[in-house]
């Protein structure tokens, strides 16, 4: 017993962990955004997750004891995080979006989207949540964006689709986890490929839009991630203009694209001069993401 307190006292409390991971981090000058937003909220992330915490537990899990074993748990991810620049959601294998959790590999991009804004919303005001049947969320990747409308829009059916087998079968298991079996099909295609013939109310997509050079030059932490999940042809825009010209084919009358395209917005613009797009702002931040009716496109 007396054994015991003591290791206890030598691991010390799991407030005073955080603090020193998130100064060991903040200290390794390593780059934050794939879920998490500074070294303080990843130090969390890694610290609750070894140590088998709720979030929901805080403040009281701050003034819990930390024992060896879960200091060394800590301690295995945290040298992962440092050594291999992995974000740490590759790391405790879950984040979260639109407030659900979604499972992640390095299979899948890591869910950080300002689309999760949108589906929490049920893509309202820019169409009648009440009235959207059918939902196609194009490079689904985890399976994020089609979940969090699932939830949002009960009663759609939703197309999960995505070039990716791999990133298909992660999709499929958060799918489940879910249980959104019924209303959310994960299916293989390129871009609209594997969808003959099918019409929605809602497209949603955030595909990939990085050019080549600009990838070069982006932290390690996104090396970790698919390149076919960030990197595309033409200056980033190759899908983009694959999404453009087929969406007119695969929307309901009234149906509306919406697309992220994150820095290449500028890109967008030049490239389709004549196209009205609605830029769309966000409370949570983020931005580059572009809002078209149908109607705009037969135009
Ligand atoms: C930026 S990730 C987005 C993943 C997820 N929707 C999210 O927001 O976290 C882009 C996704 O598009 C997929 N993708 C790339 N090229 C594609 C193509 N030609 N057709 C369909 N999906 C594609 C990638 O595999 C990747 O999962």
């Amino acid at each position: 017993m007396a054994q015991r307190a003591v290791r206890k006292a030598v691991a010390g409390r799991v407030g005073d962990l955080l603090d020193q991971v998130a100064a060991e981090l903040e200290q390794a000058n390593l780059h934050y955004g794939h879920g998490t937003a500074d070294a303080r909220d990843d130090a969390a992330a890694l610290v609750f997750h070894a140590l088998r915490l709720r979030h929901d537990q805080v403040p009281a899990a701050y003034r819990r004891a930390v024992t060896p074993a879960g200091r060394e748990r800590v301690r295995g991810l945290v040298r992962r995080r440092i050594e291999e620049r992995l974000p740490s959601a590759y790391l405790t294998g879950i984040t979260w979006f639109a407030g659900h959790p979604i499972r992640v590999t390095p299979d899948v991009l890591v869910p950080r989207s300002p689309l999760a804004e949108l589906c929490e919303r049920g893509f309202e005001p820019w169409i009648d949540a009440a009235r959207v049947q059918s939902v196609l969320d194009l490079g689904t990747g985890s399976g994020c964006i089609a979940i969090a409308a699932a939830h949002a829009l009960p009663r759609a059916q939703v197309d999960a689709a995505d070039l990716s087998p791999a990133a298909l079968a992660v999709a499929r298991d958060n799918i489940r986890r879910h249980r959104l079996q019924r209303r959310v099909r994960a299916v293989l295609s390129d871009v609209y490929g594997g969808l003959a013939g099918r019409r929605y109310d809602v497209i949603v997509s955030n595909p990939p839009y990085v050019s080549s050079a600009e990838y070069r030059g982006l932290p390690a932490e996104y090396r970790a991630e698919p390149a076919l999940g960030l990197k595309a042809a033409a200056g980033g825009l190759a899908i983009v203009a694959r999404i453009l010209s087929g969406a007119r084919a695969h929307l309901q009358p009234g149906g509306i694209l919406v697309v992220e395209v994150g820095d290449t917005e500028a890109a967008v613009r030049r490239r389709w001069p004549r196209l009205p797009f609605i830029w769309l702002e966000f409370e949570r931040g983020g931005g580059g993401v572009f809002l078209l009716g149908a109607a705009d496109l037969a135009s």
